[in-house]
C-alpha cells in the first residue's frame, strides 16, 4: 500500500470541517498511541507485539467512514471498525493483515423520544451514555442492554446484548426497530433500502461481517419507578452449593420480574483456620418494590432466607449504577465518563446449561476454581421471554430449553502471566464438557472466543464447512442464513476478520 495514495483517496471523497490531521492519524501523529489504546479494553492485544493499524480513522462525519471504507477497498487495506472496543479477542483493534481502525466514539449522539417510545443511538455510543439519556427523560423507561457502561452499543446490540431485565424484555436485538449501516460500496442505507434479511443479519450475527453500522433506532421499555435488589454472598462453608444445586432448578421460572443470577468467586476466608474457597453470591434485580418481591423468593427459594433487611429499593438508573459496581449515591453523570473502564488482561469463554449440573460434578468445578484465585463464574438465568421467541427470529439462537448461561472468565495484570491463567481456563472449559450443552457445544457471540476456530488467515479459502466448526456454536442452524446474506452482501469478503461470516462458493 502507497500511504499515501490512500490519503489523497481519503482525502478528495471526504467533507472537512476540521483538518484532516484531527480525522486520521497515522504512526507519526503524536495523538496515534493514546487513540490506539482508548478504548481498547483488553491489555492482551496492546502489547508491544500486538500489530497495529497502519491508520487511524476517527470520523465526525459519516463521510469519513464512507471514504475510509471504499478507500481501504481500493488500496487493499483492511478494516477494523471500533465502537466501545471491548471484544473479548481485541478483533476491533488488532489484526495479521495491513489495517486500518474506523474508531468510532466521536459518532455517539442520542436521541431520545418519549413520545414515541424509541431513540436513535449512534454506534459509538456507550451503555452508560445511553441509560443515562433515557433517564435523563424519564423515570419510567429502560432499556434491556448489558451492565457494564463503558460497552459500546456498536459491537453490543450487533451480538446480542443483555442485562438485569432481558428475562422481561428480551436482549437489545429483540428491541431494535431500524438501523442504518454503510455497506462495501460506502452507501448508507437503512432499514427499508438495506431489506429485512440484512436487518436480521446483524441484530445478531455481528456487524463487523456486513458492514460499518452508523446507528440504531430502539425501542423504550418501561420500568417502574421502584425496584428492588439485593445480593446474599455464601461459602462453601456456608452452604452455597446446596443453594446452587436448587437455584439451578429454579432460576429459569421464576417470574419475569424477577432476574436471580449466581456469580462464583474463590475468596480468602479470616481467622484462625484461613483458607481458600469458593464463595456463590447470588444477587437479583426486580422490577417492583421489596413487598411484592419478598413472597415470591419465600415460596420457591426460602432455603435462600432472603429478608427485608438484605434488600434495597431504589429508581432504575440507581440500579444501572449499583451492578456497574459504582456507587448509588454517585451523581447519575459517571455514566458519561467513557474512561473509567477497567483495562486488565483477559481471556473469557461461555456455555449453555440445559439440565441442571450434578453435585459430583460442581465438587469437580470447586477444585478447579481454586487453583485460580483470579477467576469469575456469571451464572446467567435464562427462561420467561427468552423461551417465548424463536431461535430464529434473530441470528440469536440461544432461547428456549436453556436454564442459564455461564460466563468463565479470568483476568491478571501483568503479560508474563498470561499462559498460565488461559491454560487454565482452557483446563476448566475441557473440564464442563459433560454438564453443558451438546451438539454443538453452544456459545454466546459477544463472548467471543477465538479457542471455538477462526478463519483462514486474510479470509483466503475458508469454507463455509470449515467455519460450521465455531459457527454452529454461536448461532446454530441460523449460521446458514448469515451465510447467505453475506454472500449475497459482501460477495468480495472485504469485511472479512478471524470470525466473520464466510461465503458460500
Ligand atoms: P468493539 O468496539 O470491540 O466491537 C466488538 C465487535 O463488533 C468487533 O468485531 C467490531 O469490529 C464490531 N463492531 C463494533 N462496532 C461496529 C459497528 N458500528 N459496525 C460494525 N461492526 C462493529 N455483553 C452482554 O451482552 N452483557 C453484558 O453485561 C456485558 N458486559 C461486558 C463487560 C465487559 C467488561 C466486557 C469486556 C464485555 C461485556 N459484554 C457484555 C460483551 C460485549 O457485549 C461485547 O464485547 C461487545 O461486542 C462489545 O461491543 P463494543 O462496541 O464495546 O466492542
Amino acid at each position: 500500500v502507497h500511504a499515501s495514495n490512500f490519503l489523497k483517496c481519503f482525502y478528495f471523497r471526504s467533507n472537512f470541517s476540521k483538518p484532516i490531521s484531527q480525522v486520521i492519524f497515522t504512526k507519526n501523529s503524536p495523538a496515534y498511541p493514546s487513540i490506539l489504546q482508548s478504548s481498547a479494553q483488553n491489555l492482551r492485544f496492546l502489547t508491544s507485539s500486538s500489530p497495529k493499524p497502519q491508520y487511524i480513522v476517527t470520523p465526525i462525519h459519516e463521510s469519513h467512514i464512507q471514504a475510509a471504507v471504499v478507500c481501504s477497498k481500493e488500496y487493499g487495506l483492511q478494516i477494523r471498525v471500533r465502537s466501545g472496543g471491548h471484544d473479548y479477542e481485541g478483533l476491533s483493534y488488532v489484526s495479521d493483515a495491513s489495517f486500518i481502525i474506523i474508531d468510532l466514539a466521536n459518532l455517539r449522539s442520542i436521541t431520545v423520544d418519549i413520545e414515541n417510545e424509541s431513540a436513535w443511538v449512534e454506534s459509538g455510543a456507550t451503555l452508560g451514555e445511553l441509560y443515562y439519556r433515557i433517564a435523563e427523560k424519564s423515570k419510567v423507561y429502560g432499556f434491556p442492554a448489558g451492565t457494564c457502561p463503558t460497552v459500546g452499543v456498536g459491537g453490543h446490540f450487533s451480538g446480542g446484548g443483555f442485562g438485569t431485565i432481558f428475562r422481561k424484555y428480551g436482549l437489545a436485538v429483540d428491541n431494535i426497530i431500524d438501523a442504518r449501516i454503510i455497506d462495501i460500496n460506502g452507501r448508507v442505507l437503512d432499514r427499508k433500502s438495506m431489506g429485512e434479511d440484512l436487518f436480521w443479519a446483524i441484530r445478531g450475527g455481528g456487524g463487523a461481517s456486513f458492514g460499518v453500522i452508523l446507528s440504531w433506532k430502539i425501542k423504550l421499555v418501561s420500568v417502574p419507578s421502584t425496584v428492588t435488589i439485593f445480593s446474599i454472598p455464601k461459602t462453601l462453608e456456608q452452604g452455597a452449593a446446596k443453594l446452587l444445586q436448587k437455584w439451578q432448578t429454579i432460576s429459569d421460572k421464576f417470574h419475569e420480574d424477577l432476574f436471580l443470577h449466581a456469580t462464583i468467586r474463590v475468596v480468602n476466608t479470616s481467622g484462625q483456620d484461613a483458607k481458600k474457597t469458593v464463595r456463590v453470591s447470588f444477587g437479583a434485580m426486580f422490577l417492583g418494590d421489596v413487598e411484592k418481591l419478598l413472597p415470591l423468593v419465600e415460596e420457591s427459594f426460602p432455603e435462600l432466607g432472603l429478608k427485608q433487611s438484605d434488600c434495597r429499593q431504589m429508581s432504575w438508573i440507581e440500579s444501572v449504577l449499583y451492578f456497574a459496581g459504582l456507587s448509588t449515591r454517585e451523581p447519575f453523570d459517571v455514566l458519561l465518563n467513557r474512561s473509567q473502564q477497567l483495562k486488565i488482561f483477559l481471556k473469557a469463554k461461555s456455555d449453555y446449561v440445559k439440565e441442571p449440573i450434578p453435585e459430583i460434578g460442581l465438587q469437580g468445578l470447586w477444585k478447579i476454581l481454586v487453583e485460580d484465585e483470579a477467576s469469575l463464574m456469571i451464572l446467567t438465568p435464562y427462561g420467561a421471554k427468552m423461551s417465548n421467541i424463536s431461535d430464529s427470529e434473530t441470528p440469536f439462537p440461544h432461547r428456549s430449553g436453556n436454564i442459564y448461561k455461564i460466563q468463565y472468565l479470568v483476568s491478571w495484570e501483568v503479560d508474563k502471566e498470561s499462559n498460565k491463567h488461559i491454560s487454565w481456563i482452557r483446563r476448566l472449559y475441557a473440564y464442563m464438557k459433560p454438564y453443558v450443552s451438546k451438539s454443538p457445544r453452544t456459545a454466546y457471540f459477544n463472548y467471543r472466543d477465538l479457542d471455538l476456530g477462526r478463519n483462514n488467515k486474510y479470509g483466503i479459502g475458508t469454507s463455509y464447512a470449515q467455519a460450521c466448526v465455531w459457527g454452529f456454536k454461536y448461532f446454530k442452524s441460523n449460521f446458514k442464513r448469515l451465510a447467505d446474506i453475506k454472500t449475497k452482501t459482501d460477495p468480495c469478503n472485504f469485511f472479512w476478520s478471524e470470525q466473520s461470516i464466510p461465503l458460500f462458493p
